[in-house]
């Protein structure tokens, strides 16, 4: 893309936020905006890196005005989205909007087919920083590439000179990863998550190549499964996104969360929490908050893990490995709800390691000393991830 490799290029690590969708659907106003802005400082999460705050459908009035303008929801955001940017820059955080590229949101609310040019510079007039761009809306829309309608927005953006992240939403539909890369700074390569690891609520396509991609209730393993055909993909400031996070979100055990997270940070996923803040804590915040499990997402070198089907044991154990700026990230994942021994050794991770290498443990944080391998038990739905020197 344009621009994309500047002196502070956007995108150039994963993004990571906050976005409503997840807990609050289209139900959130003014005064829970506020609130969720000032537990992202107090809970500590703008610290560890959570810098934008995301407003995903809902936020816009059912019309646009009289002028064809997009305008925020007249009752729940009676002042309009400029003061609250005003207030959220003012606490050092970044403001995110939703839009889609039909004739209408997946809400019904008004799409930006056709009004491309004034939805961007109204955005950047009202001085946001993100806008994510849905694939709902219409007949007359779905008749024009996706290609076409993400692009002419990202165009438009580009044009209005503000910087903003542009968040690609349209599910892997066609494949967006064959594009070429020039598609937004992040791109959902999934129809929606469920906080589950088992019990999908839709989603058919169980593999990346399929051409129903499904639009929602996609579980975590499922979203996984598909990284495995497209990790090879991921590229700095083109991120797939393997959508928001369900950490503290339903019934997850502490496992599944953690594996959850951990998948994320290392495949370079947008890390945009779910959670509503005003009921995370405990275990769900301590992870989210991992400094160890959030610098393998920021890592300067940009490069997911892949899969190592070779060293797991297919349907049992996964095993997915790759580089980091200094060293090496080795993950092991017990995808059973039962707990399994598991053996792997680093030489079979085409890592390049044929000797003893210190590596210590992100979750326990223990150092295991040198090894030549893993020879451990995993919990059911465990994830040990290591960090080699
Ligand atoms: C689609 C997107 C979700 C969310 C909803 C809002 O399902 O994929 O992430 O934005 O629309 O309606």
């Amino acid at each position: 893309m344009a621009g994309a490799i500047a002196a502070n290029p956007l995108g150039n690590t994963p993004q990571m936020g906050f976005n409503t969708w997840n807990s609050f659907k289209a139900n959130y106003d003014h005064d829970i905006i506020h609130d969720v802005a000032s537990l992202m400082v107090s809970l500590g999460l703008k610290e560890a890196g959570y810098n934008y705050l995301l407003l995903d459908e809902g936020w816009s009035d059912m019309e646009r005005t009289e002028e064809g303008s997009l305008q925020a929801n007249r009752t729940s955001f009676p002042d309009g989205i400029k003061p609250l940017v005003n207030r959220v820059h003012g606490m050092g955080l970044k403001l995110g909007l939703y839009g889609d590229s039909g004739i209408l949101t997946c809400g019904f609310r008004p799409g930006s087919w056709g009004y491309e040019e004034r939805d961007a510079i109204t955005l950047a007039e009202w001085g946001v920083d993100y806008w994510k761009y849905d694939n709902c809306g219409g007949f007359q829309a779905m008749t024009h590439t996706p290609q076409e309608r993400f692009m002419t927005m990202q165009n438009a953006l580009l044009r209005t000179g503000r910087d903003i992240l542009y968040s690609v939403c349209e599910w892997g539909f066609q494949f967006p990863w064959h594009w070429g890369g020039n598609i937004g700074h992040s791109y959902r390569m999934s129809g929606d998550i469920t906080a589950s690891f088992t019990n999908e609520t839709g989603c058919p396509c169980k593999t990346a190549y399929c051409l129903n991609t499904g639009y929602a209730g996609c579980s975590v393993t499922s979203i996984l499964r598909k990284m495995r055909e497209i990790s090879v993909y991921q590229e700095r400031s083109h991120w797939l996104d393997m959508d928001m996070l369900e950490v503290g979100v339903g019934n997850m055990t502490i496992y599944m969360q953690q594996t959850h997270f951990a998948f994320w940070a290392a495949l370079k996923s947008p890390l945009i929490i779910g959670a509503d803040p005003r009921e995370l804590g405990g275990v769900s915040l301590e992870i989210l908050k991992n400094r160890d499990i959030i610098s393998l997402n920021q890592d300067p070198l940009g490069l997911p893990v892949h899969f190592i089907g070779s060293a797991g044991v297919e349907g049992f154990i996964q095993v997915w490995a790759g580089e980091l700026e200094a060293g090496n990230v080795v993950m092991v994942f017990n995808e059973k709800s039962y707990p399994q021994d598991v053996s792997v050794s680093l030489k079979d991770l085409n890592l390049g390691i044929d000797h003893p290498v210190r590596a210590r443990e992100l979750w326990s944080g223990e150092s295991w000393g040198k090894i030549s391998s893993v020879e451990t038990t995993l919990e059911a739905y465990q994830t040990l991830v290591f960090r080699l020197a």
